[in-house]
């Protein structure tokens, strides 16, 4: 998708992560297939750059993370993070950390655009945080998860156990945190760490399906929207409220095509839609 504002721009991305564009979806891969794309310093460092460039990048309406071959990701590099790291000063080592920590969930959980993480394959340890960082998960039934970090002598950090306990019962969450065995895609489905699982070979026609189910929808109100969900399960009830109605002032300022105010018209003296059952007509874009 090219227009005034996209034409020109480079495409985002390097050695360690192909960005490809495809009608508004940017499909994010991490590209480290011969080692399972464990994320090492420099891919992290090379995400931070792809997450913010996409951000703002108009050919981006939906972000979707996924993986090259058979893996989602192996989860945090064993070599040169762990063992290459441990030889380094406390400064360095809180700088790498900070730089993973950027993109893995920081960034994305409050990105501006929605974001959907695409579980192709094995899906370990670290690349559970950006997972869960997304706003939706799809996995292929085949795919390979595992809380693995039991198996090799470490907890869960790089806020894997935090991110856990967001997307998993309590029960569930210490049964793999503590056993470290493998589940497959449709259990993760039933678990709810992701939406939806299908076989590999439907993978990405199914992501490809919600992203478009997305992109249809106004963009400042679904920012908003996923946002103030986001920020309002971690406060009490009475902050939320509050919280909320501002957002919601908020919105009213930055969404130019006015949807509340094309909705209510619609509905109330159109009478061209009904809300409970789809959305209102956007205007040509
Ligand atoms: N960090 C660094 N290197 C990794 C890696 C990781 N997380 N996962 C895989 N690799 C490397 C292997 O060392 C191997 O490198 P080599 O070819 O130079 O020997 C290469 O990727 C292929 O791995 P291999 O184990 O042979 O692939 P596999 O398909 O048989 O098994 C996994 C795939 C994912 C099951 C297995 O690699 C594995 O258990 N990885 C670690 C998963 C994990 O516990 N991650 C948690 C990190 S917090």
């Amino acid at each position: 998708m090219t227009n005034k504002k996209s034409a020109g721009r480079k495409i985002p991305g390097g050695k360690y992560c192909r960005v490809t564009f495809e009608n508004g979806i940017a499909w994010v891969t991490l590209n480290r297939p011969e080692k399972r794309n464990a994320m090492s310093p420099a891919l992290n460092r090379e995400m931070i750059r792809v997450v913010d460039a996409l951000e703002g990048d108009p050919r981006c309406r939906v972000f979707v993370l996924t993986g090259a071959g058979e893996s989602f990701s192996s989860g945090m590099d064993l070599k040169e993070y762990f063992r290459e790291v441990d030889k380094l000063d406390y400064v360095d080592v809180m700088r790498i950390q900070r730089q993973t920590e950027e993109w893995q969930w920081r960034r994305l959980t409050h990105y501006a655009k929605p974001t959907i993480a695409m579980v192709n394959g094995w899906c370990f340890g670290g690349a559970i945080a950006p997972v869960v960082a997304c706003d939706l998960a799809v996995a292929a039934e085949e795919a390979v998860f595992g809380i693995s970090e039991i198996n090799w002598g470490i907890i869960p950090a790089g806020n894997v156990s935090r991110a856990l306990a967001d997307a998993m019962s309590y029960r569930n969450a210490m049964y793999y945190i503590m056993t470290g065995e493998t589940f497959d895609g449709k259990q993760a489905a039933q678990m709810g760490l992701v939406n939806f699982a299908v076989p590999r070979a439907q993978l990405r026609g199914a992501v490809r399906k919600l992203a478009r189910k997305l992109i249809e929808k106004n963009p400042a109100t679904q920012t908003s929207a996923k946002i103030a969900y986001k920020y309002a399960r971690a406060m009490d009830w009475d902050m939320s409220a509050d919280y909320l109605h501002a957002k919601g002032d908020q919105l009213k300022v930055r969404d130019r095509e006015g949807g509340r105010a094309q909705g209510l018209k619609q509905f109330l003296d159109e009478k061209s839609f009904r809300p409970g059952l789809g959305a209102y007509k956007r205007k040509a874009r």
